[in-house]
């Protein structure tokens, strides 16, 4: 493996997924939210995220989400996660 190349973890399988990442304004369910392309919105008053980017699009959210690069093998679902 070269410096350049990324890593990629297995944190679970398709079947282990019950929640995911919470609204960064009052910890609303974002796994509830609706999905539109790569806009997230929260379920409970409307924020808007880019999914790719984790960026703020509408408030009342006013911080980022954290994303991380995904790819799913076979029901495995892998992270790379950033170096330290
Ligand atoms: S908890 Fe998500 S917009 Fe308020």
């Amino acid at each position: 493996m070269t410096a350049n190349m990324t890593e990629f973890i297995k944190v679970a399988g398709l079947d282990e997924i019950d929640e995911g990442e919470h609204c960064t304004h009052i910890s609303g369910p974002l796994n509830e939210g609706e999905l539109d392309g790569d806009v997230l919105t929260c379920p409970w008053h409307g924020a808007q995220f880019n999914v790719r980017t984790g960026k703020v699009l509408r408030g009342p959210a006013r911080q980022d989400i954290q994303t991380y690069p995904v790819k799913i093998e076979g029901k495995s679902i892998l992270v790379s996660l950033p170096e330290e």
